[in-house]
């Protein structure tokens, strides 16, 4: 499986060798292009930019690091080499040898996955194209652009799965995922979380920290599934999602960090004087972004989660590693569900609560970082802490959609919601007070002031280097 860089699209799947492939994605090359300086960063593609690029998929060097211009950035499509001999690792068909075309029941469903997937990935693109204007600094602004062109590789990952495997309304599929428009009414994209604007940093790193986190575990889910070319896919995807991951707890990590200092130093704890974020407004924030972000798991109960583990197409998170026992036959599982209007235990069998089990992996996920994050206010003496709304806190998917609960995950009256709405979710205020803290820093080495530096620059380089050629 060696790496083909010197072709029109850089790929390891022998794309020369399936002219037709090849011809179509080919077509559907400058229609990307067009895409990307349409609805791309806007205001930089011009600007040489430290980038890493992928050039194979061996773990020891997988990237390349140096400056490009985003349009001409190497657009790929890579693939984990194939494990000889590979079985389907759950489900009804445990043990047989894994699918390499869809299986025809599954073809519709698991066409919607894999677009519901690749919308996402220009959906973020578009959601930051603003943001490079007003960067805390020149490391955050090429770690937003490597973010954006990564994402730009993510839909040609998902692409090319439609193009090969899905004949014409995969086709259809791909012009479809260029032509939505994260919050355009007419066409929006497919999941609310990515219509949401991200037009602050603090969102931003917000998103990447909660809603790529998503991203994360449902490659994760995908990564080990009986389909393999999608396994293979997303193994390599979630090689460079890992980055975005970092940038996104790190970014509001530094926010809580500077935050606790700014709280220390100012006479009556109130940060706004010194133009930092209060905690409050961080608070709020996650909880905007966790809520939305647990919604992208789907239903509590889901008919669907279970047919798609009997046919073994999406697991468990470290389905192989963590379990011993892939079936799943007879396991229920306790969960709690809205009952004549109150909360009550119901058990119900694993196989239909695995969406359930999944955002569980990726809310303690979440608690880890906030656990990090509360270290940050401790380590400045501030008794202040940051905390994880319940689960059932806003929720607009799933079992409890349609009620109101408060961010200890009881239950109130939906008036009671809307009265305390401003103490626990942004206000229009509280955007436009962060958006007035926004204002660009653009001199290597300079960082705003409401944000700690990093504690490390880019692959070994220090935090003044000239990440991006303005
Ligand atoms: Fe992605
Ligand atoms: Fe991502």
């Amino acid at each position: 499986m060696s790496a083909q860089l010197y072709e029109r699209i850089p790929n390891n799947v022998n794309l020369s060798e399936d002219k037709r492939l090849q011809r179509a994605l080919e077509q559907w090359l400058p229609n990307y292009l067009d895409w990307w300086r349409e609805m791309g960063p806007d205001g930089f593609q011009e600007k040489d930019v430290y980038l890493r690029t992928a050039v194979s998929v061996q773990p020891d060097g997988w990237a390349n690091f140096d400056y490009v211009k985003m349009p001409d950035y190497r657009w790929g499509i890579f693939l984990k080499p194939a494990a000889p001999g590979a079985t389907v690792g759950f489900g009804d068909n445990y043990g047989q040898p894994v699918y390499q075309e869809v299986p025809g029941e599954f073809r519709n469903s698991l066409r919607r996955i894999i677009v519901t997937q690749g919308d996402t990935e220009p959906a973020s693109v578009e959601q930051q194209r603003e943001l490079g204007k007003t960067c805390p600094s020149l490391y955050d602004l090429r770690n937003l652009f490597q973010v954006n062109v990564e994402e730009g590789r993510h839909l040609w990952a998902m692409v090319y799965l439609l193009h090969k495997y899905f004949g014409r309304d995969g086709r259809e599929e791909a012009e479809a995922l260029l032509e939505r428009r994260s919050g355009n009414p007419d066409k929006p994209r497919i999941l609310e979380a990515f219509n949401q604007p991200c037009d602050d940093w603090l969102n931003f790193y917000c998103f990447t920290m909660f809603t790529d986190r998503d991203g994360k575990y449902q490659l994760a889910a995908l990564a080990e599934s009986g389909f393999e070319p999608l396994a293979r896919t997303c193994q390599f995807m979630l090689t460079e999602e890992a980055h975005h991951l970092f940038v996104g707890e790190t970014g509001v990590g530094r926010i809580v960090k500077r935050t606790g200092e700014m709280m220390k130093a100012s006479e009556d704890g109130d940060v706004r004087s010194l133009g930092g974020i209060p905690l409050d407004i961080l608070q709020k924030h996650i909880n905007f972004w966790f809520s939305y972000s647990l919604d992208l798991f789907g239903g509590e109960l889901s008919s669907n989660s279970a047919d798609f583990f009997a046919a073994g197409l999406k697991g468990r998170y470290k389905e192989a590693d963590q379990y011993t026992e892939h079936l799943v036959r007879d396991d229920v599982f306790n969960l709690t569900v809205v009952e004549d209007g109150r909360l009550a235990q119901r058990e119900v069998p694993m196989r239909n609560a695995l969406n359930e089990v999944l955002r569980g992996e990726y809310v303690r996920d979440c608690e880890r970082a906030m656990t990090r994050w509360n270290k940050y206010l401790a380590d400045a003496g501030v008794e202040e802490r940051l905390y994880l709304p319940s689960t059932r806190f806003h929720r607009h998917v799933g079992e409890y959609a349609g009620h109101s609960f408060d961010v200890r995950g009881d239950m109130i009256a939906p008036e009671e919601f809307e009265q305390r709405r401003a103490g626990w979710l942004p206000t229009i205020e509280d955007r436009e007070y962060v958006r007035s803290l926004m204002h660009p820093v653009t001199e290597p080495g300079k960082i705003a002031n409401w944000i700690a530096p990093p504690a490390q620059g880019i692959k070994g380089l220090p935090f003044e280097f000239e990440y991006v050629r303005l």
